[in-house]
């Protein structure tokens, strides 16, 4: 049965902590993956985590299956925290919301859905993405392309190219946006620019779809949510995967959302019992103790204040971490400009680095980002940046 399986490619992100795990050089530094480490190095699980998850135990409460869409008060929590706490489409029944395994169980939630509604359409993702983009759309059917994002001459984004992508694509395309941080670059639309984008969608027609794995880690959690808010005022239906990995520490908990805006409240109706029949014939429903870790926080005003407090730390840390990096490696002697590394934004760096000095920094050095020259800024801290600095600048020079 299996004599012709072939052996598949290691992944891109996850494949590389892998590899991570087993070098044994005690210096090795891992920049691979998008997780948030503190100054000493360590994953944080947050106050606000353990304070709902003592709230949890002692309430001893047992664990019968939860709905096909996940925990009510988890998906309520969500409609607010993305659309707004005043939110009129939320208000009028117009989101429908589930609760789905992380940001890429919403994901790829949004994309069945999309496909058994437009099995024809194409999917646009932007050049570059996060590596999993193509793999989820291309696996639920679609044929994946990209538009223009990153322009590596002006270290920013070629904004005309993507507009031009975005103007000419068919009507029904499915266009996967990065609501904030985007993964791997580090670069955001501006407002102004978010409402050319939003403008050429509504025109050609076409599908929004964002993806905001990290709401409050550009500028905060009201600020992250530009994107939606300017799809919402132009009236289009669009879809938003979210995610708790990042902003909760939950990585290993798979806590996400996938969110729907629809034109009304029986339109909603008919679209969620669509996605409760995508998650029963996946996994059937999702599991109890992220989801309510989750909702225990966002619904309980102390622990949601120092849950904003702990996650603006992070954010704040991260920032530091980056003008950090552009003093030491100018101290290191590098003669390249590396500023722009100050004013990306999220966890990320697209660093510029090739990938033969990515393969260096790796294998010589135990230094570990992904090929694409992607740094995770936030597993940097005072304890491993010098060496990162020093090793970097062996293999620029
Ligand atoms: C990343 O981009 O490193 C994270 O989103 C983790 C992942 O699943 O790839």
């Amino acid at each position: 049965l299996f004599t012709a399986v072939e052996m598949a490619p290691r992944d891109p992100i996850l494949g590389l902590t892998e590899q991570f795990v087993a070098d044994t050089n005690p210096k090795k530094v891992n920049l691979g993956v998008g997780v948030y480490y503190d100054d000493n190095g360590k994953l944080p699980l947050l106050q606000c985590v353990q304070k709902a998850e003592e709230k949890m135990m002692a309430a001893h409460a047992a664990r019968g299956y939860l709905p096909i869409d996940g925990i009510a008060a988890y998906d309520a929590a969500i409609k607010s925290l993305v659309f707004g706490a005043d939110s009129e489409v939320v208000k009028a029944g117009r989101v429908a919301t589930v609760q789905a395994l992380g940001g890429t169980g919403g994901l790829k939630i949004g994309a069945d859905f999309l496909h058994k509604l437009n099995p024809q359409a194409k999917v646009l993702i932007s050049d570059p993405s996060w590596e999993n983009h193509r793999g989820i759309f291309r696996d639920a059917g679609f044929t994946v392309e990209t538009y223009p994002y990153y322009d590596a001459d002006k270290r920013g984004i070629n904004f005309d190219a993507m507009l031009t992508a975005l103007g000419t694509a068919e009507a029904g395309t499915v266009i996967v946006l990065h609501a904030c941080c985007h993964n791997p670059t580090g670069y955001d639309l501006t407002p102004a620019q978010w409402d050319q984008v939003v403008a050429a969608v509504k025109a050609r027609k076409l599908v929004a779809f964002l993806d905001m794995a990290y709401q409050g880690f550009a500028q905060g959690i009201a600020e992250d949510r530009v994107a939606v808010e300017k799809f919402i005022a132009s009236g289009e239906d669009f879809f938003v995967s979210t995610s708790f990995s990042k902003s909760l520490s939950l990585y290993g908990e798979r806590v996400g959302a996938l969110s729907v805006l629809c034109q009304d409240k029986d339109e909603t109706a008919r679209v969620l019992s669509q996605l409760k029949i995508v998650i029963r014939t996946n996994y059937s429903n999702p599991p109890t103790h992220g989801g309510q870790v989750a909702a225990t926080i966002l619904n309980t005003p102390e622990l949601r204040t120092l849950w904003e407090q702990e996650l603006a730390a992070m954010r704040v840390r991260i920032k530091q971490m980056r003008t950090a990096i552009v003093e030491k490696l100018k101290a290191a002697g590098v003669q390249r400009d590396f500023s722009f590394i100050a004013h990306q934004v999220g966890m990320f760096s697209y660093s510029g680095l090739t990938k033969e000095q990515m393969l260096r920094l790796r294998n010589e050095f135990g230094v570990y980002g992904i090929d694409s020259g992607r740094i995770c800024v936030a597993a940097l801290n005072s304890r491993n940046i010098d060496y990162v600095a020093e090793c970097i600048a062996k293999v620029v020079q």
